[in-house]
């Protein structure tokens, strides 16, 4: 059984990669939420599948809760084949975080804090799990407004925060001291999820699918790579 911790799990594609394994049978999923008791749909998952399914009580800006859930994934797992650092934030329209004119400190810090600063946090809390792991892979769930070729004139903290989590997959995969860890960063495609919108071109079903086989068939040869979910690569 591959043991996965995918944080942000409780909707949008997080719950998406959650189900994907459950139903493949031959995963045990540490699915991260903050707020456990608020995940329906997490709940029904595990009512079907409690044996391949552990709701854990994650939120990645908080050492505490990082820490207990690792503490939890070690006493009944004892490794982690796959972190997938799945949880971001990426608030919608006219945010003080988006547009010239109207940039506040605290809210371009909050999105950079939560999607880049945290995924490393919270990889690095999991490295002693991962080394204990089979073919051990840590996957940045990034985006394509992460890469500085695609840039446009929008968007200000979350291409900042997706293009320092770029970064961090790079150092990771070149770090000593992560050494046997495959470190990927992904973007799952325009996805239609809360985050996503009703406009979006790929259903989750689709974009999770093609994550998993991506996933699954990362090996060291790939570390330090930015995919797409399809498996192509995607430039800087
Ligand atoms: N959808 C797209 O088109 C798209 C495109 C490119 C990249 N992405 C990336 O894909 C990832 C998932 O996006 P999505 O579309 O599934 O978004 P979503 O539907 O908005 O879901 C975001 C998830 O992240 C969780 N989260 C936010 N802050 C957290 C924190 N501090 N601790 C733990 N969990 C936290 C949310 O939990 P709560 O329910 O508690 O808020 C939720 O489970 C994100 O990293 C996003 O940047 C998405």
């Amino acid at each position: 059984m591959q043991r996965i911790l995918i944080t942000g799990a409780n909707r949008g594609i997080g719950f998406e990669l959650a189900r994907q394994y459950v139903a493949a049978g031959d995963a045990l999923v540490f699915a991260g939420c903050r707020t456990p008791e608020r995940a329906e749909a997490l709940q029904d998952l595990a009512g079907q599948a409690a044996d391949r399914l552990v709701i854990l009580q994650l939120d990645v800006n908080d050492a505490q809760s990082i820490a207990a859930a690792t503490e939890r994934i070690a006493a009944s797992a004892g490794a982690l084949d796959i972190l997938v650092n799945n949880a971001g934030i990426n608030p919608r329209g006219a945010h003080q975080s988006s547009h010239m004119g109207s940039l506040s400190a605290d809210d371009v810090s909050e999105i950079i804090t939560t999607n880049a600063v945290a995924a490393l946090i919270v990889t690095q809390a999991c490295r002693s799990l991962l080394n204990a792991g089979d073919n051990p892979r840590v996957v940045m769930i990034s985006s394509g407004m992460g890469s500085m070729q695609r840039t446009r004139g929008d968007s200000y903290a979350y291409r900042m925060s997706k293009a320092a989590m770029n970064m961090a997959a790079r150092v990771l995969a070149f770090d000593a001291a992560m050494a046997g860890i495959t470190t990927v960063t992904v973007n799952p495609g325009w996805v239609r999820t809360d985050m996503g919108g009703a406009d979006a071109v790929l259903e989750p079903e689709e974009s999770g699918s093609g994550l998993l086989a991506l996933i699954g068939g990362l090996t060291e040869a790939d570390k330090g790579k930015f995919y797409q979910y399809d498996g192509s690569e995607l430039p800087w």
